[in-house]
């Protein structure tokens, strides 16, 4: 059990990690994680938001926690709704602004800082919190997922998007063959890297992605701490990503794995 002076200490250091990393990744975050558009990924990321933005209000208000380059946000701009983006990172956040189209600029308002803090100080009510790919990068998810809940009244929703998914091996040959089709996307990802002279920043992740060394995020939990709050989970999509489409394809089709979650949550 770590003293809350080592808690404190390590906390930081994610932070700090964090803004680093991001700090390298910036407009290059989204070439970099080819994982997140490939056409597979799409498909999910499209269906996705089309299927939150179905239930809401013309000029609805979305709070994207982590918005990074804006992965999600700029989905909900483009389908006319209004995005609070928050991140730690003030390259990623700058490289969002970049990428919004001049037309779209007055629906969002963009912030830099940590997301527990942004939570407790800021007052906004919004219809739809998404959090995508941040969770495994927080050093207490948990307290997060909590302060989220209490900020969500009655019909509110939570998007939980594309976290590494925390699960136990059911069965070998599927995982070796899983860790087979890993190591060869990985091949061709960073053969395409190196053509298109984008470094990889392997070494950098040691502390920024600070869930992974407990195995990611597992949905089980997240919805525990949801309904210990009063949230309902409606839908929890387990899938595997993978750097290619055609990989992900042929692990989804195929083998049957997965790695990857999202999660849509209510409350009531
Ligand atoms: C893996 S990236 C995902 C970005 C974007 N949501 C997406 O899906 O493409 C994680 C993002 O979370 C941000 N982040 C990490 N820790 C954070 C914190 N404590 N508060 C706010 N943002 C944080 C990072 O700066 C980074 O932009």
């Amino acid at each position: 059990m770590e003293s809350a002076m080592t808690s404190l200490a390590t906390k930081e250091k994610v932070l700090e990690e964090n803004r680093r990393v991001h700090a390298l990744e910036n407009r290059y975050y989204l070439p970099r994680h080819p994982e997140q558009t490939n056409f597979f990924q799409n498909a999910i990321l499209d269906r996705t938001i089309n299927e939150v933005c179905a239930a809401l209000p013309p000029g609805a208000k979305i709070l994207d926690l982590g918005c990074g380059t804006g992965y999600l946000s700029l989905g909900f701009l483009s389908r006319g709704h209004s995005v609070t983006g928050l991140d730690l990172s003030r390259e990623m956040v700058q490289a969002f602004e970049e990428a919004i189209p001049a037309a779209l600029k007055p629906q969002a308002r963009l912030v830099v800082g940590d997301a527990e803090e942004f939570l407790s100080q800021d007052q906004e009510e919004y219809d739809v919190i998404v959090l995508s790919a941040i969770l495994h990068h927080l050093f207490d998810y948990e307290s997060v997922l909590r302060q989220i809940c209490a900020r969500l009244s009655s019909g509110k929703r939570l998007l939980v998007f594309f976290e590494p998914l925390k699960q136990e091996v059911q069965s070998p040959i599927k995982f070796a063959l899983h860790r087979g089709l890993s190591w060869l996307d990985e091949k061709f990802y960073r053969a395409e890297m190196r053509l298109r002279n984008i470094p990889v920043l392997e070494d950098e992740y040691h502390h920024s992605d600070y869930q992974r060394q407990f195995g990611g995020i597992d949905p089980t939990r997240v919805e525990e701490i949801l309904q210990g709050e009063g949230v309902v989970v409606s839908n929890v999509e387990k899938y595997c990503a993978r750097r290619y489409g055609f990989h992900a394809w042929l692990a989804n089709r195929v083998l049957g794995t997965q790695n990857t979650f999202n999660l849509l949550a209510t409350r009531p």
